[in-house]
């Protein structure tokens, strides 16, 4: 990884890397985290930008119950990080949702994290900048933050096949992940969550729907979840670049004027 670590590893900050998905709409007949970029799997490409970032002691990875080829990625990645003596990773099984399967990591993180970080593997090349933005506004205070961008095209509420609503796009953001969460307001808001939101499709809305303020922090393009073909495309593309040199595997900054209230590196005000 060319980034440097700015911030020293956190001991009170823990990582929950969710990788137990199906990855069905990749349409490989294999889990999501197992597929090839690069000539490695996913999840080999999102544990070493968790750990490149620098930003935690701890890391859990979420796997399918019994991969056995996810679990030899998580073990060897962890004798080699425990060789280097800086970050504990070890594996669990996940969930059939994804709220079941942060739960499960959760639970095996060690209590000693008191801020977590949940991730998901299939944002495979997120730079280590958006971990350490996160990780900076949780330890500024703020009890959850989630990395943004802008939307590019405008979306619509639809119902059926009628247009019900057009939100106003300036007001709208795309959400990644890394999310990063004071972890004691993280698991109270699992353990209090209802059966209705076993479907929810990030950890941020458990908190939104307890009350808690959530944060924004500038996201970035190369934190994409590989979730189709084209994804794929555009993820050997990226690493091809870095490869090369060129800059199709670097972020450009994004202009903060083109995102306003957040600007990059700063914690939110709170
Ligand atoms: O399905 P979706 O694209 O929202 O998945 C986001 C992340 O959550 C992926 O990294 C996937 O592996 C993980 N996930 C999980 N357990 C599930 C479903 C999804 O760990 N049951």
């Amino acid at each position: 990884m060319s980034e440097k670590n700015p911030q020293p590893v956190r001991a009170e900050v823990g990582v929950v890397l969710v990788a137990a998905g199906s990855g069905q709409r990749l349409g490989q007949g294999i889990p999501k985290a197992r597929v090839l970029c690069g000539g490695r799997t996913l999840l080999e490409h999102s544990l070493e930008s968790v750990v490149a970032s620098g930003v935690a002691a701890s890391v859990v990875v979420v796997l399918p119950a019994g991969d056995g080829v996810l679990s030899a990625v998580v073990d060897r990645a962890g004798r080699r990080a425990a060789g280097v003596g800086t970050v504990r990773i070890t594996g669990v099984a996940g969930g059939a949702t994804r709220a079941a399967s942060v739960r499960a990591g959760l639970d095996a993180l060690p209590p000693s994290a008191a801020v977590v970080l949940v991730h998901d593997a299939a944002r495979a090349l997120t730079p280590s900048s958006v971990f350490q933005r996160v990780v900076a506004a949780v330890l500024a205070g703020a009890p959850a933050v989630i990395p943004v961008l802008p939307v590019v095209d405008t979306v619509k509420v639809v119902t059926g096949d009628v247009v019900t609503a057009t939100p106003d796009r300036a007001a709208l953001r795309a959400v990644q992940t890394p999310q990063g969460f004071d972890a004691r307001a993280l698991r109270a808001a699992h353990a209090s969550a209802t059966a209705s939101d076993l479907g929810v499709t990030d950890d941020a809305m458990l908190l939104e729907a307890q009350g808690a303020t959530v944060h924004v922090v500038e996201g970035d393009a190369l934190a994409f979840k590989v979730t189709t073909p084209l994804d794929l495309v555009i993820a050997e593309a990226v690493l091809a670049g870095r490869h090369a040199g060129t800059s199709a595997g670097t972020s450009p900054e994004t202009s903060p004027a083109a995102l306003p209230g957040i600007s990059a590196g700063t914690p939110p005000e709170i």
